[in-house]
């Protein structure tokens, strides 16, 4: 009977690994538990006789790879896979997939309500703003980014995007202005909300000038990756224009600095809670169950990101 790890130091709600337990038991596989683990070790002990692994943020390194001697996919029941060695997993014939879209909601659900939290001074008992009527500019119009179009246009706010990758007609279908360079979205939009992925080419690559160059009031919200952003440059320009505020789901490397230097301007989760609802865990893990089944049984590689 083939086995499927389910690895999660952020567990899945309950009713997800339901979901995936009884999808897997249908179709006579294993199902393994691994969850809140603390040490790597842990994960390796575990993996080593595993056919399948399911993963959110967990990291699977080389070392991880390795380990699974009879590991043949790795499905991230989630958008990023900036924490799969997709290369070590290439070498070892072992196939990685995400599921683009199941926890899209969640995460958009989580970026307007963040701005609300902050326009609102935390809910102070002070006199907070508004969303209607202000801008907001979407980096990267994927999965995250039309959701979060939707909820703020309810709220009744001017919606923008910059993303080279989509059809600008596409976009533009949405009712949401298109900026065709990264400058000009930053420059017109008091909010913008990060939908990037963490990559090479993306790391740190939010900082000083973009920051600089919004208008004021500006905020910037982040429910992408925290390694996209460059924290000194961060730093400097929210030191030099106490107008700006910073939302994030993870706190920064440089946290510390926020409560000292920025009281009021910003706020970050404690955890990353963007994906973490039961609809969107529910969506996911069954959506990488049945992928791994799809898989193994019937060899579609759809949703694969190590071609
Ligand atoms: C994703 O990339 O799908 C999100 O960042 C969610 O990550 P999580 O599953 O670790 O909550």
């Amino acid at each position: 009977m083939a086995k499927i790890l389910v690895a999660t130091e952020k567990p899945f709600a309950p009713a997800a690994v339901e979901g995936i337990k009884n999808i897997a038991q249908k179709a006579n596989y294993e199902v393994a538990l691994l969850e809140k683990y603390e040490s790597k070790d842990q994960l390796l002990e575990a993996v080593a006789d595993a056919d399948a692994l399911i993963i959110r943020s967990d990291k699977v390194t080389k070392e991880v790879i390795e380990a699974g001697k009879n590991l043949k996919i790795v499905v991230r029941a989630g958008a990023g896979y900036d924490n799969v060695d997709l290369e070590a997993a290439s070498a070892n014939d072992v196939v990685v997939m995400n599921t683009p879209g199941q926890n899209s909601n969640a995460v958009a659900e989580l970026a307007l309500g963040m701005m609300v939290l902050l326009a609102r001074g935390g809910y102070n008992g002070k006199a907070g703003s508004e969303l209607r009527g202000k801008t907001i500019g979407i980096h990267a119009y994927g999965n995250v980014g039309r959701y979060v179009a939707e909820i703020a246009k309810g709220f009744g706010m001017e919606v923008a995007a910059h993303d080279p990758f989509v059809n600008k007609a596409d976009i533009e279908k949405d009712g949401v202005k298109v900026y065709d360079t990264v400058e000009e979205l930053y420059s017109n939009c008091q909010y913008v909300s990060l939908h990037i992925p963490a990559n090479d080419k993306t790391k740190k690559s939010i900082g000083y000038d973009l920051l600089k160059s919004m208008p004021k009031n500006g905020v910037l919200v982040n429910t992408a990756r925290k390694e996209v952003i460059d924290e000194d440059g961060m730093v400097k320009i929210m030191e030099e224009r106490d107008d700006l505020k910073y939302i994030s789901d993870i706190a920064p490397d440089n946290a510390d600095v926020f409560p000292q230097k920025f009281e009021g301007r910003f706020f970050f989760t404690p955890k990353k809670m963007g994906a973490q609802t039961a609809e969107a865990n529910i969506n996911a893990g069954i959506a990488a169950v049945e992928q791994i089944i799809n898989f193994i049984e019937k060899g579609d590689r759809t949703f694969q990101v190590n071609k």
